[in-house]
């Protein structure tokens, strides 16, 4: 079954994914210190599917790059269970490698023996319906495939978060519309939980229990809804774009706040 390698091995019960507490995050800029996050507080549940909103240059890559541990807050904390995986909207696949050996080197990053990966990278394949791509290699894959496989290669890490900053962002809209769909079923198979940026408001609605709208200049928590649209939803389905034109208005308000600085 492809999906047993999925589920957190010896997982200790926490009652969150990842919790970030009163963070926020300042850069060195030409006129000093730019604050860019102000006093975030956001848990992921185990399980949870949340997509963050917000304007270009909000500062949603930053924090999804603070909880990925790839840089540190300037006041704040934040805690995960566990490693989170990464997806960001480049592929980042090795290109000498074929798709297989791609997720392969994960999986030898984890600590899984040599005997192993090959049929792991297997499964992880059909997870993302690319069976038999095995060993073709990154140039001959289409976008979207590259996506997928880059998909397989963060699931490989068996992270019980998966982080996602516009993965989709490049792909044309009936290719994006697959992957949401696959997306979905394999958030729902693997019970991985899922923090996933995006700046279009109709992708967050389609894909998440719960949209966080981030302010900006700086970055706060605006808002946030719970979706209770029961998936597999479509993009075009009628409550998804009502909800989509409720939050629309609302970000609008939060562009027209601060876009004039
Ligand atoms: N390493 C850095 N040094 C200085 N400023 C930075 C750094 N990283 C981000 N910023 C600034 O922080 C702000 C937020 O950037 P960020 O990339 O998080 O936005 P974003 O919401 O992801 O935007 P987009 O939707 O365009 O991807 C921007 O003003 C950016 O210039
Ligand atoms: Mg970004």
């Amino acid at each position: 079954m492809a999906t047993t390698i999925l589920k957190a091995e010896g997982a200790a019960s926490v009652e969150y994914a990842a919790r970030i507490e009163h963070v926020s995050k300042s850069f060195a800029g030409p006129a000093g210190q730019q604050l860019v996050l102000d006093d975030i507080t956001l848990d992921v549940a185990p399980g949870e599917f949340v997509t963050l909103l917000g304007a270009s240059g909000c500062g949603k890559s930053t924090l999804l790059n603070l909880v990925a541990g790839l840089d540190r807050p300037t006041a704040g904390g934040i805690t995960t269970d566990g490693r989170p995986s990464l997806m960001f909207q480049e592929h980042a696949l090795f290109p000498w490698l074929t798709a297989g050996k791609n997720i392969e080197l994960a999986l030898k990053l984890r600590g899984v023996p040599k005997n192993e990966r090959r049929g792991r990278a297997g499964e992880l394949l059909e997870l993302v319906r690319l069976t038999g791509s095995y060993g073709k290699r990154v140039h001959e894959l289409s976008g979207g495939m590259r996506q997928r496989v880059a998909l397989a290669r963060a699931l490989a890490q068996d992270s019980r978060l998966l982080l996602m900053d516009e993965p989709f962002a490049a792909l044309d809209a009936i290719t994006r519309d697959v992957l949401h769909d696959e997306l979905t079923r394999i958030w729902a198979e693997t019970g991985v939980s899922v923090l996933f940026v995006t700046h279009n408001v109709r992708e967050a609605v389609r894909l998440a229990q719960r949209v966080v709208l981030l302010s900006s200049r700086p970055g706060r928590v605006a808002r946030e809804w719970r979706v209770d649209i029961p998936q597999p939803r479509r993009i075009e389905d009628a409550p998804v774009a009502e909800l989509s034109l409720e939050i629309t208005e609302v970000l609008r308000g939060e562009i027209r706040r601060h876009g004039q600085h």
